[in-house]
This record gives C-alpha cells, sequence and structure tokens, in this order.
C-alpha cells in the first residue's frame, strides 16, 4: 500500500526535495509550509495529524536563520525546540514516526577529527543550541523518531551558498573566501533521499528498529575556499559561468560573522553505513547535478 507522508517545511531547500523525491517514488505525500501548518502551534500540529492520519512526519521546517537567531532567541527556540517537541507529541499520540534534520552546528568545531553522534554537544550559538534543544526534545518524548544531522545544506531551490557564489560571479570578478572551516557540503536531495531510504528500510515503524541520531555528510571534506573553487569551475565547464572568477583564501578573522561558526563540521557517517547500508557519496558529483539542473 502506498504510504502517506507529512513533510513540514515543504518549501524549503530540503522540503522541496522531500516532496519530489516522495513523489518519484510513489508516496502519497502531502507537503505543508508554514503557512498551511505552522509547526509552532500545537493545536495545529495535533488536528493536521489526527486529519491526515500519515504513516510517517517527516520535518523539514525550521527556523535557520543562523546570524539573524542571536536577535531573535524566542522565535529561533520556538521553531527549533517547540515545534519538534508539538511535532514529537502528536506523532506519539498517533503512534507515527518522526524523521527529524539537525545540523552539525550543534557542536562547537573545536574537535580535530569528524564529529561521531556519541560526541558530546556543545553549541556556539542561539540556531544550534535551538536545533540542539530540539533534537533533545525528540529524544525525550518519542522513541520512534530518526535525528539527521546534516550540514552544508545545497540545491536547486532555494537559498545556499552556491547560489550566493553563482550570484556574486554576476557582477565580481573576484571574492574572498574562508578557508580555516572544514566540513563538507551536502545536497539536499540527497538528503531526502537518505530520509526516504529510511522509511523503507525492513522494520521501519516497529519498536525495535534502529531509531535514534545519526549523521549524514557527503565526501570529501574541504573548506569553504574549495567548494567556492569547485563551484566556479564546475560552472564554467558546463557553461553556466562565463568568466574566470578568481578566488583568494581568507580566514574567518578577516570575516567576521555576528556568531562564529565551528573550524571543524566534518560529521562521521559511519553508523548510518554501518545499520542501513546508506551513504552520503560524493558531493562534486552532486555539485553536478545540481548545476546542471538550474
Ligand atoms: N541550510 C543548511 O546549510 C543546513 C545545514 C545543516 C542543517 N540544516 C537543517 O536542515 C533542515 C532543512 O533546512 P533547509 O536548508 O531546507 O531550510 P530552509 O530552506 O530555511 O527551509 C525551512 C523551511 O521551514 C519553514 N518554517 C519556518 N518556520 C516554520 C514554522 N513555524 N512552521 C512551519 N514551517 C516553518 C520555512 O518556511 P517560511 O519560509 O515560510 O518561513 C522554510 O520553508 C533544517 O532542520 C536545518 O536546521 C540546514
Amino acid at each position: 500500500m502506498m504510504k502517506k507522508v507529512l513533510i513540514t517545511g515543504a518549501k524549503g531547500q530540503v522540503g522541496v526535495e522531500l516532496m519530489l523525491e516522495a513523489a518519484a517514488r510513489g508516496y502519497d505525500a502531502v507537503g505543508y509550509d508554514s503557512s498551511d501548518l505552522d509547526i509552532t502551534d500545537a493545536k495545529q500540529v495535533f488536528k493536521a495529524l489526527e486529519t491526515l492520519q500519515p504513516q510517517v512526519v517527516i520535518n523539514a521546517a525550521a527556523y535557520t536563520a543562523v546570524d539573524k537567531a542571536e536577535q531573535e532567541r524566542d522565535i529561533a527556540f520556538a521553531v527549533n525546540a517547540d515545534g519538534v517537541s508539538y511535532l514529537a507529541d502528536a506523532c506519539k499520540r498517533f503512534d507515527v514516526p518522526l524523521l527529524h534534520i539537525s545540523t552539525d552546528y550543534v557542536f562547537d568545531g573545536k574537535k580535530s577529527t569528524p564529529y561521531l553522534e556519541s560526541d558530546e554537544p556543545n553549541a556556539i550559538g542561539v540556531y544550534g543550541a535551538s536545533k540542539l534543544a530540539g533534537e533533545q526534545v525528540l529524544k525525550n518524548k518519542w522513541h520512534k523518531h530518526i535525528i539527521l544531522r546534516v550540514s552544508w545544506v545545497f540545491g536547486a531551490h532555494g537559498h545556499n551558498f552556491v547560489k550566493t557564489m553563482l550570484r556574486l560571479a554576476e557582477s565580481r570578478d573576484a571574492l574572498s573566501v574562508v578557508n580555516d572551516q572544514y566540513g563538507a557540503p551536502t545536497a539536499a536531495k540527497s538528503i531526502a533521499s537518505c530520509l526516504l531510504s529510511l522509511v523503507e528500510c525492513e522494520g521501519f515503524g516497529e519498536a525495535d528498529y534502529p531509531w535514534g541520531l545519526y549523521h549524514y555528510q557527503s565526501e570529501p571534506g574541504v573548506t569553504w575556499y574549495d567548494f567556492a573553487n569547485e563551484i566556479f569551475l564546475q560552472a564554467n565547464a558546463l557553461g553556466k559561468l562565463s568568466k574566470q572568477m578568481s578566488v583568494a583564501p581568507i580566514t574567518s578573522e578577516q570575516f567576521p560573522t555576528p556568531v562564529a561558526r565551528p573550524e571543524n563540521s566534518k560529521l562521521d557517517g559511519e553508523q548510518l553505513k554501518q545499520v542501513f547500508g546508506i551513504q552520503a557519496g560524493d558531493w562534486k558529483r552532486q555539485l553536478s547535478e545540481m548545476l546542471k539542473a538550474i
């Protein structure tokens, strides 16, 4: 039987890809954006589950404005922690698994090797703290959950680093990009595919399914500077950019942001591979697919 899936934040970067991937895989997918379903409203959340009776909920809704969150702490926590709490309550009430997306920003980035699921989080800013609070509330409230921590998300829909680089290239010939933050880009499309593959793994919905926290990140690890160079290299090769961009490496100190970013955003995806056989793969290939699509 066709599985009914409720996707929140359906017009976000990952939400759009989830809707496309779910349709391609034959799900009965219902996508709600913030105007259809505000996850900070407990009654609306309960009503949506009661009415729709989905077999799985995927929460792609989030407050994602990292710097602005410092001034909008209440909103960030309302969406990223309280919203998740209401979803967890409703999912538990109707016995529906909840798949949720989290972030590398739960870590301070001081570790020198890739972060494991067992590493102690220590968020630097409000956004990271609000996402961590969301993880904790879900973990405490509802057993049938997956928390997928991802990083440096890019895709054809919505705002991201790739789009910013291409936009800046329209008016400039040279850019300076931070070269002391290490992580790895991950395509929204690949995250969507991973989440739906988890739904299709044996035992999904059962109490003894390996629920819990997993890291998901593409390879290889790079800096933002490396990422920018690859974007321009591929955009040139694909004819999406008709000039050579000059990219200069700079330090985080030379590019201050209202809230610091983790130096190390590398996530170890081995657990997900061991348990489910799912790997994020090569982001350079994912980038090429994205550039061809836009
Ligand atoms: N982007 C990244 O680089 C990155 C990195 C690591 C982890 N993540 C995580 O990945 C997930 C998806 O991120 P994304 O990049 O797809 O974010 P996004 O493009 O900002 O999309 C988030 C969506 O959530 C919706 N939303 C906000 N408040 C809501 C509310 N109260 N009720 C319902 N919907 C609400 C937004 O709708 P409106 O526009 O109408 O407000 C938006 O469509 C998030 O959990 C994020 O924390 C992202």
